[in-house]
C-alpha cells in the first residue's frame, strides 16, 4: 500500500491524474434523481470499446480483398478459434450500438437536454451520429455477401443524382465505376482506422463537454441553480462511487441481453444480420429485394416515398440527408418555457408520440417491399416525421406547460 502511495504521487507531481480523478468522477456531481433513460451513454461507451476490442481480433483474420473477402470471414466462422463468437459479438454490437444510441439521444429530447447551455454537447453527439452510421455502412460492406454488395451499390449510386458533381462524386467515394475491390479496400481503410480514431475522439470531447456544463436531468432543471456554502450543487451526488455504482447494474442488465442474442439469435431473425449476407456477392445477380439494416431503414423510407423529379432521384435524397441531422436543429427550434417532458403540455406529448410513431412505422416499412399502400403510408409518416420539426417553434410556445419545482423531485 505504502509503495502504491509513493508511486502514485510520483506520478502526481508530473501529471495531474488525482485533480482529473476528482474534476470527472469523485467531485463530479450528477442530479440525483437519474432514471435508466441515463443509463444509455455508458452503455454507448460500452458498446464503443466492445466494437474496437472486437474488431480488432476480427481484422487479425480477416482479408479486404474482393476475392477471398467472404472466405476469410466464412474461415473466421469455422476454423478460427472462438472466431464466430468474435463475428457476432461484433455483429451484433452494431446493431446494440444504434438501439442504445436511439434510446440516448431520445432522452436528450423528452429532457431538452439539447437546449442551453448544452447545444453544443448535442451538436457533438449529433457528429457522433453520423460517423457511426458512416461506420456501420462502411463495415457492412466488408463481409462481401449479396447484401453488402447491393446495399452499397444502391446506396452509393444516390450520390450520382446530385447536380452537376454526381458521377464524380460516386466514383470518388467508390474509387471506380463499380462497387469493387477498390471499394472494399477503402471502406476497409475508413471502417477499420479512420472512423474508429474520429469517434473515439469526438466521444472524448463529448464528455469534455459534459462535464463542463453537467448534467441534465428528467426534471430539466440545473442543480448548479441551488449550491450549499462550499459550492456543492444541493441535488447532486458525486459520479464515484454512486452512479458509477448504478451504471454497474446497467452494465449487467445490458450484457445479459448482449449475450443472450449473440448466443441463442445472432442474426435476429435477419435484423441484425440478413439472410441475403450469408451469400457471397454476385455482381451479375440482384437480389429481388434490397434493404438496408433495420438503424437506416426510416431514412431509406423517406427516400422512397418522394417521388423522383424530372427522372431525378435527388428530391428524395436530399429529404433522407435532411431527416436524418434534423435533430441538429432542436435547440433552435424549441421555444417552449420548460425542458423537460414532464413539465410540458398536451400538444408537445402529442407531437412528440406522433414523432415516434412516424419513427418506428417508417423503420418498419423501410424494410418491406415497394407496394403502392406502403409507399402511401410512408409519404403520411414522412409528413408527420418532418411536421414534429417544422412545426416545433409553433406547439412549444402555444403550449400549456405546468410550472418547474425549484428542486428535484423524487418518486
Ligand atoms: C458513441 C456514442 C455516444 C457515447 C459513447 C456517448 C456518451 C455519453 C455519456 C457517457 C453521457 C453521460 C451519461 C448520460 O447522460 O447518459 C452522455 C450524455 C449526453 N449525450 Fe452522449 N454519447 C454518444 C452519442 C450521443 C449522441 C448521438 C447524442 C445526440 C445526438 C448525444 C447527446 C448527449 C447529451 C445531450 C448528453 C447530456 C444528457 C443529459 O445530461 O441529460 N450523445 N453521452
Amino acid at each position: 500500500m505504502k509503495y502504491l502511495k509513493n508511486l502514485l504521487g510520483w506520478v502526481d507531481e508530473r501529471f495531474p491524474l488525482i485533480e482529473t480523478w476528482e474534476f470527472h468522477l469523485s467531485k463530479y456531481y450528477a442530479p440525483k434523481n437519474f432514471n435508466f433513460w441515463y443509463f444509455f451513454g455508458s452503455l454507448a461507451l460500452l458498446v464503443l470499446v466492445i466494437q474496437i476490442v472486437s474488431g480488432i481480433f476480427l481484422t487479425m483474420s480477416y482479408k479486404p480483398d474482393a476475392l477471398i473477402a467472404f472466405a476469410s470471414v466464412e474461415y473466421i466462422m469455422r476454423d478460427v478459434q472462438s472466431g464466430w463468437l468474435i463475428r457476432y459479438i461484433h455483429s451484433t454490437g452494431a446493431s446494440m450500438f444504434f438501439i442504445v444510441v436511439y434510446l440516448h439521444m431520445f432522452r436528450g429530447m423528452i429532457y431538452g437536454s439539447y437546449r442551453k447551455p448544452r447545444e453544443l454537447l448535442w451538436i457533438i453527439g449529433v457528429v457522433i451520429y453520423l460517423a457511426l452510421m458512416a461506420e456501420a455502412f462502411m463495415g457492412y460492406l466488408l463481409p462481401w455477401g449479396q447484401m453488402s454488395f447491393w446495399g452499397a451499390q444502391v446506396i452509393v449510386n444516390l450520390f450520382s443524382s446530385v447536380p452537376f458533381v454526381g458521377n464524380e462524386l460516386s466514383v470518388l467515394i467508390r474509387g471506380d465505376f463499380v462497387i469493387s475491390d477498390a471499394t472494399l479496400n477503402r471502406f476497409f481503410a475508413l471502417h477499420v482506422i479512420a472512423i474508429p480514431l474520429l469517434l473515439a475522439g469526438i466521444v472524448f470531447v463529448h464528455l469534455v463537454a459534459l462535464h463542463a456544463v453537467g448534467s441534465n436531468n428528467p426534471d430539466g432543471i440545473e442543480i448548479k441553480k441551488n449550491k450549499d456554502a462550499n459550492g456543492i450543487p444541493l441535488d447532486g451526488i458525486p459520479f464515484f462511487p454512486f452512479i458509477v455504482v448504478k451504471d454497474i447494474v446497467a452494465v449487467v442488465l445490458f450484457l445479459i441481453v448482449f449475450c443472450a442474442i449473440v448466443f441463442f439469435a445472432p442474426d435476429m431473425g435477419g435484423y441484425f444480420i440478413e439472410a441475403n449476407n450469408f451469400v457471397p456477392a454476385n455482381p451479375m445477380q440482384t437480389p429481388a429485394h434490397i434493404a438496408p439494416v433495420w438503424y437506416f431503414t426510416p431514412y431509406y423510407a423517406i427516400l422512397r416515398a418522394v417521388p423522383p423529379m424530372f427522372g431525378s432521384q435527388f428530391p428524395g435524397v436530399i429529404a433522407m440527408g435532411v431527416a436524418a441531422i434534423a435533430v441538429v436543429f432542436l435547440p433552435w427550434l424549441d421555444r417552449g418555457p420548460v425542458k423537460s417532458i414532464r413539465y410540458r403540455g398536451p400538444i408537445y406529448k402529442a407531437f412528440m408520440a406522433s414523432f415516434v410513431v412516424s419513427f418506428i412505422g417508417l423503420g418498419y416499412l423501410g424494410l418491406m417491399p415497394v407496394t403502392p399502400t406502403y409507399t402511401l403510408i410512408s409519404q403520411v409518416l414522412s409528413v408527420v416525421y418532418f411536421a414534429f420539426f417544422i412545426l416545433m417553434p409553433w406547439y412549444t410556445k402555444i403550449d400549456k406547460c405546468k410550472p418547474e419545482p425549484d428542486r428535484l423531485t423524487f418518486k
